[in-house]
């Protein structure tokens, strides 16, 4: 296993269809995903695509809660390191409702920054394990969320190519500053 360099924002493997893989199970698949979830861990990250460490495969592998939250629960769905590893090779997803959330997103190839993403709320994807097994979840919110942003990696698209507007593309530092301006205005919307 291995930590790999992480593409950045520019790097044409990132802007290109990745491939099918033709075998889940072949050794070197396997190897690759050993060395996505170490690079994933160490990043910090919640999910990593092939592509971001120059392999056009469609393989990605991310964490996050495998279950959604029972109904009725205004529970929402964090990231969490502890959560279930999954990796996912050949993904397919299939949306389940037509609504749309903003949530902020990070990338690891986009260090350092922040941007509010419109994305589906619902949805089931499908694929295969590396044994070659079939998987097929449903999912909503953060793991909705994350499902869908490693899967645009392999057809070449960054979180910044979905946002609706540019103005809230901020710097992770800037971050505590924005929200704060947010809130206050707000708060001089709510007195008004
Ligand atoms: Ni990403």
């Amino acid at each position: 296993m291995a930590i790999r360099k992480i593409a950045r924002m520019g790097h044409p493997v990132l802007a290109r269809i990745a491939e099918p893989v033709a075998d889940p199970t072949a050794p070197e698949v396997r190897a690759l995903v050993a060395d996505m979830i170490e690079t994933m861990i160490d990043a910090n990250g919640a999910g990593l695509a092939a592509p971001q460490v120059y392999e056009p495969k469609r393989i990605v592998v991310f964490q996050a809660p495998a279950e959604r939250a029972p109904e009725g629960i205004d529970e929402e769905e964090a990231f969490d390191h502890t959560a279930k590893l999954t990796v996912l090779i050949n993904p397919e997803i299939e949306i389940l409702s037509p609504e749309i959330e903003q949530g902020w997103e990070g990338c690891l190839s986009v260090p350092g920054l922040r941007g509010l993403v419109p994305r589906h709320t619902e949805l089931i994807y499908r694929g295969f394990g590396l044994d070659g097994e079939r998987i097929e979840r449903r999912a909503r919110g953060f793991h909705a969320r994350v499902v869908q942003h490693e899967c645009d990696h392999l057809d070449g698209m960054l979180y910044p190519q979905r946002m609706t507007d540019l103005g809230n593309l901020i710097f992770e530092t800037e971050a505590r500053a924005w929200l704060e301006a947010r809130a206050k205005e707000e708060e001089e919307a709510v007195d008004a």
